[in-house]
């Protein structure tokens, strides 16, 4: 069986291509390196001794989107990672992140239709909820107006899909993700820092190893046990798992719907205060940070109701938050 992966070469993906070799999969990555560097190709091959097929172009360009599949056709699946994240970047540059994020998977579900390509696994986020209303959130609660252009992306991203599914053969599962952390054991990939990070543990990393001066905690005054905001935190390995699972979900035809939701957490909420203490705790150091205001779109609290995955996806998070905190404090140390 040959997946593609698109950008399989970035934090989630190259560590769900690592997960797809391990379980026998072929994989062929589209991957334009605009959060990403070519040296984790080297790092994947290193890892599972196979070298995953590469091709390096931009997925909002239709033209070679079509020659691309043109050439390639003996593809069973896609997990379609493709797309920028960066949510304050979004709010300063909106046509960027909806032409980018958008154009590239129309070009991806356009090209399947074509070729006969059925099975999609769609990288989404808990960034659709907002802020729930309820706590866990379950996939049946409502998506809200998202807090920046780039989580209206992944919402966009799962109406086209809907719409798409519902008017052709093709099959879809939208992942979830909660807040992803952590490294692979091997310390040979992880989240790679580019530029200065936006995100909680990077930023840790960063400080901790001296290149940041010191953390700032965003509020610590939230209606939470040490006011300060909760996320459920999962290890990026547990995470590429479930595409594993959900990949083969769709490619052995065992999904009940012809386009399923599922909620990838841990189904625990750790507040930022909690992931310092874990931080501290791993490493036996004491993080410099300090508390600052709010950072402006940050919701309070979430965490995931995690049941239909376990259930129905036979998919559970295995790794607690010391060992995310540990990986990625590994992965930093590894760092050149
Ligand atoms: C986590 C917590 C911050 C940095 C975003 C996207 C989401 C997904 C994951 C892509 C918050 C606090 C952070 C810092 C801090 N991205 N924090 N100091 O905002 O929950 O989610 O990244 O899919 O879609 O929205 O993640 O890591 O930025 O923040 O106090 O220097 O850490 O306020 O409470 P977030 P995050």
């Amino acid at each position: 069986m040959k997946i593609l992966v698109t950008g399989g070469l970035g934090y989630i993906g190259s560590h769900t291509v690592v997960e797809l070799q391990s379980a026998g999969f072929d994989v062929v990555i589209i991957d334009n390196l605009s959060n990403s560097k070519i040296e984790v190709l080297d790092k994947i091959t290193q890892i599972t001794g196979i070298k995953p097929g590469y091709f390096n172009f931009d997925l909002s360009n239709k033209t070679a989107c079509e020659e691309f599949f043109s050439n390639n056709n003996n593809i069973d699946g896609i997990i379609h990672f493709a797309a920028y994240k960066a949510v304050g970047e979004s709010v300063n540059k909106p046509l960027m992140y909806y032409r980018n994020n958008l154009e590239s998977l129309m070009n991806i579900m356009d090209n399947m239709n074509i070729h006969n390509i059925a099975n999609l696994v769609f990288s989404s986020s808990c960034t659709v909820y907002g802020q729930p209303d309820v706590l866990p959130v379950t996939e049946q609660a409502p998506r809200k107006q998202a807090e920046s252009p780039y989580g209206n992306t992944k919402k966009m991203a799962e109406d086209i899909i809907q719409d798409t599914v519902y008017s052709s053969d093709l099959k879809a599962i939208a992942l979830r993700y909660f807040n992803p952390v952590g490294a692979h054991p091997t310390a040979l990939i992880g989240e790679l820092p580019l530029g200065v990070p936006n995100n909680l543990m990077p930023f840790i990393t960063q400080t901790a190893a001296g290149i940041r001066e010191q953390l700032s905690v965003f509020g610590e005054d939230y209606d939470t046990a040490d006011g300060t905001a909760i996320r459920d935190y999962i290890h990026v390995v547990d995470l590429a798992k479930a595409h594993i699972i959900a990949v083969k979900r769709l490619v052995e035809k065992n999904n009940k719907l012809d386009y399923e939701i599922f909620n990838i957490g841990t189904g625990n909420g750790y507040s930022v205060l909690e992931v310092v203490k874990s931080f501290e705790r791993v490493t036996n150091t004491k993080l410099n940070y300090k508390i600052v205001g709010r950072r402006e779109g940050d919701i309070e609290k979430v965490w995931a109701n995690t049941d239909f995955a376990n259930n129905e996806l036979g998919w559970k998070a295995e790794k607690d938050i010391d060992e995310m905190t540990a990986s990625a404090w590994k992965f930093q140390l590894a760092l050149k």
